[in-house]
């Protein structure tokens, strides 16, 4: 047999320490919540096949955001309100019980998939670990007159004495928008109108999916991943996009003031619908599938597909979204392998592929970072202009498709590589700018490359579990 294929077929691509169906099919965060003692991260799941399927809620729970612990499916489809689909959807803990409300999907003919219609559901567990669908389901049966058939993914949270719900939603003349809904026992909802509505098609979409909405600093945030926004030279460069409005919100009227442009939160090819949730310690934790409904899912023969992103802990700055790892990620270090200064074109770390490797550099010209797999091969090329201040990421698997981040100008670079089988999460300044992408290689070799001396140092660290 061909040595190189050889080489190949024995890389596993399933993650150490990033949450991942051990088999089928998973995609969006759902349910993100602190319950009992737990974290738990539900998510789009379709347990018989490593594709897109009637679509299920698999269910992970972990005490430290590291350590995640697989449960049974929380949600199957079947009954009458969700015939074809237990679509995404969010989580409250209300009297002691943990509540999920998901959208109901339904086909009217199963042969015509663009044909469809959906409503929002509820399901509760005392044990965090075994749900029941609520009685007098559908809680909302189907969207306001002047909306298409796109009406999905609530996420519910409380507010002084109400509850919420904002809706992913789709207006009859093809703009994305979220709708809220609010009441006073969870159980009946009142539509209040819209939160926000896209102002532009070509710029902020024509529907928006999986929204959320939470205060950071007294900052409003709309999170939300838009359908149809049209490429442009530096942004908007994946199929979908997600990301966020910063801007001031009144709960009264429901109205939304100086809000900002829609701004990307992740610059990589991998990165869409992320949720947020708010931790006992009260950081915002944000977690994200780690793939594009566009990728190739390479780990598909191993039986699985698709992963989420690590864990990561959102900053407001000057209204602009900061994703740190959370700090709970040192605990993952099993392994100092290597540290030192940065010498141009030597390999620093080799044989990488459950690592962390972490690059802090003094106001630099021009450089790149090479990831390599074990022939050699280009997979990752992160090249700095530094004149431009922009990073550019150049990927095997995407070529002639690069990926562009502006940063603020700083007197020192911060860069923080984790590698986990088939991902690799850039951070740059400390999560002012993140490339999250998925590749298919061997174990990686890492270097630098700069025409004139780097005055930095490197670290890197085995992780496991
Ligand atoms: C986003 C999404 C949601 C939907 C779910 C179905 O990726 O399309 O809008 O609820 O996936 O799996």
């Amino acid at each position: 047999m061909n040595k190189t294929k050889d080489i190949d077929e024995k890389v596993s691509y399933h993650p150490e320490y990033h949450i991942a169906p051990v088999k089928g099919w998973m995609n969006d965060p759902n349910g993100l919540v602190f319950f009992k003692g737990y974290y738990h991260v539900f998510f789009q799941y379709y347990p018989h096949k490593p594709e897109w399927g009637p679509m299920h809620w698999g269910h992970k729970r972990s005490k430290d955001l590291i350590h995640w612990e697989e449960l049974p499916v929380a949600l199957a489809p079947g009954n009458v309100e969700d015939e074809d689909g237990v679509f995404s959807g969010s989580a409250i803990v209300k009297d002691e019980k943990l509540w999920l409300v998901y959208t109901g999907h339904h086909y009217y003919d199963k042969k015509d998939k663009n044909k469809f219609w959906q409503n929002q559901n509820l399901a509760y567990s005392e044990d965090g670990i075994s749900f029941r669908k609520y009685e007098y389901n559908p809680i909302i049966s189907g969207p306001p007159m002047d909306s298409t058939h796109h009406f999905r993914d609530p996420k519910i949270w409380r507010h002084d004495d109400k509850f919420y719900i904002v809706l992913g939603n789709q207006t009859q003349n093809l703009n994305g928008r979220a709708l809220r809904y609010s009441s006073d026992d969870m159980f009946h909802w009142r539509l209040d109108g819209t939160l926000a509505q896209s102002r532009c098609t070509k710029i902020e979409g024509n529907m928006w999916e999986c929204p959320d909405f939470f205060a950071i600093n007294n900052k409003f945030i709309l999170l939300c991943s838009p359908m149809g926004i049209e490429n442009q030279e530096h942004k908007f460069k994946n199929l979908f996009q997600t990301g966020y409005f910063v801007g001031k919100y009144n709960y009264k009227n429901n109205v939304c003031r100086d809000s900002s442009d829609f701004l990307e939160l992740d610059s990589g090819h991998d990165f869409y619908a992320a949720q947020t949730m708010l931790a006992p310690d009260g950081r915002r934790i944000l977690f994200a599938w780690a793939s594009m409904w566009e990728s190739e899912f390479k780990e598909q023969r191993e039986g699985w597909a698709g992963m989420m992103c690590l864990p990561r802990n959102l900053i407001e700055k000057n209204n602009h979204l900061y994703m740190q790892p959370i700090s709970e990620m040192n605990n993952l270090r099993t392994k100092l392998l290597n540290r030192g200064k940065l010498v141009s074109g030597t390999i620093l770390s080799r044989n990488l592929s459950a690592a962390e490797v972490s690059f802090t550099i003094k106001k630099s010209l021009s450089f790149t970072i090479i990831l390599n797999d074990n022939r050699q091969h280009r997979i990752l090329t992160l090249h700095y202009n530094n004149e431009k201040n922009v990073f550019t990421l150049s990927h095997v698997d995407h070529k002639d498709d690069d990926r562009y981040v502006k940063i603020n100008s700083s007197d020192y670079l911060k860069l923080d590589f984790f590698i986990d089988k088939s991902s690799v999460e850039i951070f740059i300044q400390n999560g002012e700018a993140v490339f999250t992408e998925r590749y298919y290689a061997s174990p990686l070799g890492i270097s630098i490359l700069a025409n004139h001396k780097i005055n930095g140092e490197f670290v890197t660290y085995a992780l496991g579990m």
